[in-house]
């Protein structure tokens, strides 16, 4: 009798099964969190990505891109990650002193001369072995993005060093740069993006750093008067997954999905280079604020007050990495 109805409800299970057609394997579902806006280097370096991967990879892998710091902040992410919240994100490099050193090097005020030297560095062997700095940490490094220079805005003009004195600014949570406004004479605050808008039009803070396509999309000049094109340091990212997250994928996958993130990669450097020119115009053009530029003399002010910050770094960062980064504006 038992024997009977075990076989009777093993033959309903099966037909129902049949009934139901195929399992099909759930698509591994990537969630790319960030904080900028979508008409950023990094928002649309996001989106193709997803439409890559949509376009190629169709419902094995789906791609969901949380902008704004709608999820998390930048300090906030690489936890998330790591606890698989999040899989995916692009901090700027400022945000992961928790976990290496190394990358503070992209912090160092006035440590490349341009976009280029960056390309150059990062395709070096150096650049290269610094995305697998934090593997002992269960974080891997998929590719660099940029957004491009910062410059400073202010309440104040600032044009020469001595000006920035005594005022407060906003920084990302990198003690390279509070080092760098201490060495102005200046307040450093460590403050999420998300609140920068809110901090500058209360007056709570008297400046911060950013790019040009930062301080458009994010507003910042509409509530600063003054921009000064100081170049002085570079908002880099650096593109990042979790070690158990990407060594857990099938190899195949692996693979596809690396290819989708280079192409995004290549798309988002092209809108770094072109905004970094169309956003400072778009500023320029609207009349809110005013663009300070700097003589010679003026800059090697700003030069030699800030340069003496990468000594206090060197031994954290190391020196060969400093002096291979330095070499390739050469
Ligand atoms: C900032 O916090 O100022 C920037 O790092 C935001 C970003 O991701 O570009």
């Amino acid at each position: 009798m038992f024997r009977k109805v075990t076989m009777a409800v093993a033959a309903l299970t099966l037909t129902a099964a049949l009934a139901a057609g195929p399992v099909l394997a759930k698509p591994v579902v990537i969630k790319f969190s960030h904080v900028v806006a979508e008409n950023t280097p990094k928002g649309q370096m996001a989106n193709k990505f997803k439409d890559l991967i949509a376009e190629r990879l169709g419902d094995k892998v789906v791609v969901e891109v949380y902008p704004n710091s709608q999820l998390f902040s930048q300090n906030k992410v690489l936890e998330a990650i790591l606890l698989g919240d999040v899989q995916m994100s692009a901090p700027a490099m400022s945000v992961f002193g928790r976990y290496t050193k190394q990358l503070e090097l992209y912090d160092l005020p006035f440590l490349f001369k341009d976009i280029d030297a960056v390309n150059r560095f990062q395709a070096s062997e150096a650049g290269q072995g610094m995305m697998m700095s934090m593997e002992k940490k269960g974080l891997i490094g998929l590719g660099y993005l940029h957004n491009g220079m910062k410059q400073l805005s202010s309440s104040k003009p600032l044009q020469v060093p001595a000006d920035a004195s005594g005022l407060k600014f906003r920084i990302m949570s990198s003690d390279v740069l509070a080092a760098q406004f201490k060495a102005i004479k200046a307040t450093p605050l460590k403050k999420p993006f998300s609140e920068v808008f809110t901090l500058l039009q209360t007056r709570a803070i008297d400046g911060q750093e950013n790019t040009w396509s930062n301080i458009y999309s994010k507003k910042f000049f509409e509530v600063q008067p003054y921009i000064t094109e100081s170049n002085h340091g570079l908002l880099d990212y650096m593109i990042v997954t979790s070690t158990e997250f990407w060594m857990g994928l099938d190899d195949a996958l692996r693979t596809e999905i690396k290819k989708a993130l280079d192409e995004a990669i290549v798309f988002g450097n092209q809108v770094a280079a072109e905004k970094s020119d169309t956003d400072k115009q778009k500023i320029i053009d609207s009349n809110r604020c005013k663009i300070l530029e700097l003589s010679p003399e003026e800059r090697a002010q700003w030069v030699e007050i800030m340069k003496p910050v990468w000594g206090k770094f060197e031994k954290k960062i190391g020196k060969d990495l400093i002096d291979a980064a330095y070499s390739a504006n050469n």
